[in-house]
């Protein structure tokens, strides 16, 4: 969002949890905010529906000041010249803003469904609504390990294995990060799968069994975790450089062993997953440890998973590690049907669990 240096934003927003204000932010001399993106989660998060891009100029600032009033990481400009750079542009801010209103709630003359939370408040996300919101199990087992029983799942297990080696070598104990780069990986079978199943349906006039369902699912489930995990770290240049990289070499070396054989695809996800769990296990102690403080649960994770307003991140860390165990069985039992020999269709695949 290119608003983000703008001389007219109100606040200083850091990111959640600081309580400090850098020095090299504090001393600026026209008030900025970090990010809009952030601006965005927490106007969600206090129940005001209109995002971030709604808001500009001397409406924000009304709106935002009575909004964010109790909020201690937050700094209100006291600037005078970004106070008058936002008088000065207020009439031409506002309809701005209008017309961005327009745009999100008319789309060729069909206004959208309004939705509300539960208590009644506006729904702030257009990516996902309410109706696609779940509550995990956690009480699924985590510890659960497939023993691989031939030389493929030996081969699996061990390609998984030698995988972990540089991983745990460049991120060491930073296991927020790790994990955040690893979604960036983790989204992408399940695209893969579901997207070569249906050309597989198409092709063959086949049923899915729901397999392509559950698969794009799973995608979209972890590509969540990501949106969620990117709310308490941030990458630099040189992670997001190897997310690239990393992207290129895994989608197509995926997509080729998922064209040759299918099985061995989705056990290889299914150790993925165990990793996955280990990985957030690791997480949850070094929380538990007070290695990482226990922030506020970002906006988005409280609506996506129906968490309690006052949930931290140690419950978002036990609903994303659910949701693996949870990939994980459908790996492995994806993997099992093959094995023996059936076609998906055969097998319904268990839908809705994410
Ligand atoms: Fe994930
Ligand atoms: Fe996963």
């Amino acid at each position: 969002m290119r608003r983000s240096w703008r001389p007219v934003a109100q606040i200083v927003l850091w990111q959640f949890g600081r309580r400090e204000v850098p020095p090299a932010v504090r001393n600026l001399s026209t008030i900025t905010f970090a990010s809009s993106r952030v601006v965005d989660a927490e106007l969600a998060n206090r129940g005001f529906g209109l995002p971030w891009t709604t808001l500009t100029g001397g409406r924000a600032s009304a709106a935002l000041r009575g909004t964010f009033a109790d909020v201690p990481h937050i700094r209100w400009a006291s600037n005078s010249s970004a106070l008058r750079s936002e008088d000065d542009g207020k009439e031409a801010e506002s309809a701005k803003a209008e017309k961005q209103e327009l745009v999100r709630s008319n789309y060729w003359g069909v206004v959208p469904k309004t939705a509300t939370r539960e208590d009644g408040s506006p729904w702030p996300w257009s990516s996902f609504r309410p109706w696609e919101t779940y509550s995990p199990d956690i009480s699924i087992d985590v510890k659960k390990h497939h023993v691989p029983e031939n030389w493929e799942d030996k081969l699996a297990f061990w390609t998984v294995k030698a995988l972990r080696y540089p991983t745990d070598l460049f991120f060491r104990k930073r296991y927020g990060c790790r994990a955040m780069m690893l979604e960036t990986v983790a989204a992408v079978p399940g695209m893969v799968g579901g997207m070569l199943l249906h050309l597989r349906s198409l092709r063959r006039f086949e049923h899915s069994g729901g397999w392509i369902k559950a698969l794009l699912e799973e995608a979209e489930n972890e590509r969540m975790h990501l949106m969620t995990l990117m709310e308490v770290t941030k990458p630099n240049w040189y992670e997001r450089a190897l997310v690239v990289t990393t992207q290129g070499v895994f989608f197509n070396a995926y997509f080729l062993l998922y064209l040759l054989t299918p099985r061995v695809a989705h056990r290889f996800v299914g150790y993925l997953e165990e990793e996955a769990i280990y990985s957030y296990t690791k997480y949850l102690e070094g929380i538990d440890k007070g290695h990482f403080e226990n922030i506020p649960a970002p906006a988005i994770a409280i609506d996506y998973w129906r968490l309690p307003k006052d949930a931290r991140l140690r419950d978002v860390v036990m609903v994303i590690r659910a949701d693996e165990a949870h990939h994980r069985d459908v790996n492995h039992y994806a993997s099992d049907i093959r094995k023996e020999g059936k076609q998906f269709y055969e097998a319904p695949a268990p839908l809705d669990h994410h």
